[in-house]
């Protein structure tokens, strides 16, 4: 089967990038990407594509070639269904916040929803990719659901997980380590199988292509975030143990990521790691493991996220306790807001809960983020339900410039490791300051001794 059509639900941060490599890539191909949010869609078309709703370093470039050309964002999600060979399910999965599973499990309702429509519109036999990440076994639900209310057409169901990273996903889909391809071992799901395999072979080679069955496939993708996940809560409970002994965390992560069986990669301890995928995905682990009565397996990886919140705390804690154990009416600045640098994307960032946890000690939190808006800081907070929407707007002050947002401040406390932070004019940050100025550096990034000689209180993590 040549692909010809191909049509992705959902323009979110894993959507729009693949779809948009897709396009550049495969000229022939026509992906039109489609989503219920009418506003995502309309940024998507933003004729400046600088405005695009996802910002990520080289993505705007991709979306001048191709949109227009075979690439298109639409709302119309019947029409791009009906006319695809290929669907990929790429719409969001959060953790369920009610009912069976609230707080673990994985919310399938989206996924759910998608499938009915694709039954109910599809005329023709469809491919059908699960692109979000999922539990194991809901290729299985969505067949069901696809073969008891359609048409009367073939589904063929494939799990091709997105490994990329926020920040990097343009470089990451360009090359990719690996692509994996689950399908059925059927002569239909075979060919199903080498229909995706042909499209990303106009720029993937072909030994990096992987095909396995469904349930490996949508289970290594949990697998493999449950392990980078786990190696940060690792150096991060060293951090801790660094910081009571005299050792110093950089040091031991060099030092062990020599030994090439440990690699030298996600040893950077930190304030913590956010994004949209690691808790979610290791909570709904956790949560398929106990389901199947597996306690040790489930206890084992819970143990990630309980060090990981932890982590955060730690950070929190340590600011007031250095800051004479009081933050009350003090300027404590935040340089960051995103979970990790070169992206906008703040789901599960550290920041949001350390700014929490010191508004609760009557802190006055500063921010300054170069690409997180005033209105996503704030909904940020206002998600935890920790107090009202017009508490968290006259707790938080938004600033535009760094050097304004530290003016004043008892502490500035680094969350997010962008570049931008390290070469920054400090003295003059330092002079704007109270003193003592105190910098908790929760990214490692900066020069502790240039800062100390400026005559910062310097702490960063693990030393
Ligand atoms: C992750 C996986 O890397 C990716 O393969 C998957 O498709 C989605 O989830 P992402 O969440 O976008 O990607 O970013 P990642 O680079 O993994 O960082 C996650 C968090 O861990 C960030 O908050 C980051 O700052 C933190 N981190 C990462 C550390 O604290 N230390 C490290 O050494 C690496
Ligand atoms: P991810 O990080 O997994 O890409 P996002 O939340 O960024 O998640 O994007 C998911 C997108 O899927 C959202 O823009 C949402 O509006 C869209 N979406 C969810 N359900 C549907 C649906 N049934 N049809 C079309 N779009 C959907």
């Amino acid at each position: 089967m040549k692909i010809t059509k191909i049509c992705c639900i959902g323009a979110g941060y894993v959507g729009g990038p693949t779809m948009a490599v897709i396009a550049q890539k495969c000229p022939h191909i026509q992906v039109t990407v489609v989503d219920l949010n009418e506003q995502r869609i309309k940024d998507w078309n933003d004729p400046n594509t600088e405005n695009i709703p996802i910002y990520e370093p080289g993505l705007s470039e991709i979306v001048a070639e191709a949109r227009g050309r075979n690439l298109f964002f639409s709302t119309e999600v019947e029409k791009a269904i009906d006319e695809a060979q290929v669907i990929f399910i790429s719409v969001n999965t959060p953790t369920k916040t009610y009912g069976k599973g609230k707080g673990m499990a994985a919310d399938l309702k989206y996924i759910e929803l998608c499938a009915r429509q694709i039954a109910k519109v599809a005329k023709q036999n469809k491919i059908v990719v699960e692109k979000s990440t999922l539990p194991v076994r809901t290729a299985e639900a969505i067949k069901s659901i696809l073969d008891n209310t359609g048409n009367g057409v073939q589904f063929q169901i494939l799990s091709n997980p997105e490994f990329l990273a926020e920040g990097t996903a343009v470089t990451d889909l360009l090359n990719p380590d690996r692509i994996l391809i689950g399908g059925d071992a059927t002569p239909e799901g075979e060919a199903a199988i080498n229909a995706l395999v042909d499209v990303y072979a106009n720029w993937v080679d072909k030994d990096k292509i992987l095909t396995t069955n469904v349930w490996s496939s949508e289970l290594s993708k949990l697998t493999a975030n449950a392990f980078l996940a786990q190696r940060i809560s690792s150096i991060n409970a060293m951090s801790e143990l660094c910081e009571k002994t005299g050792a110093d965390v950089n040091e031991v992560a060099k030092a062990i990521g020599m030994d090439s069986r440990i690699g030298s990669k996600f040893l950077k301890a930190s304030v913590g790691f956010g994004g949209s995928c690691f808790q979610k995905d290791i909570l709904n682990l956790v949560y398929i493991a106990k389901s199947y009565g597996l306690n040790e397996v489930a206890d084992y990886w819970e143990q990630v996220i309980i060090m990981n919140d932890h982590q955060k705390r730690r950070f929190s804690n340590k600011i007031v306790q250095t800051l004479y154990n009081t933050v009350a009416g003090k300027k404590i600045t935040f340089l960051g807001w995103a979970f990790k640098k070169d992206t906008n994307d703040t789901r599960e960032s550290a920041a949001i809960y350390v700014a929490d946890d010191l508004i609760n000690e009557q802190a006055e939190v500063s921010v300054y983020d170069p690409k997180v808006s005033r209105t996503k800081m704030l909904s940020d907070l206002d998600y935890l339900e920790t107090r009202t929407s017009e508490e968290n707007n006259s707790s938080l002050a938004i600033f535009n410039n760094a050097y304004e947002a530290c003016k004043g401040a008892h502490a500035v406390a680094v969350l997010t490791e962008w570049d931008e932070f390290t070469t920054y004019d400090w003295q003059k940050i330092y002079d704007s300051m109270h003193k003592p100025a105190f910098l908790f550096d929760g990214r490692n990034i900066l020069n502790a001794k240039e800062l100390e000689g400026i005559g910062f209180i310097y702490k960063g993590i693990g030393s």
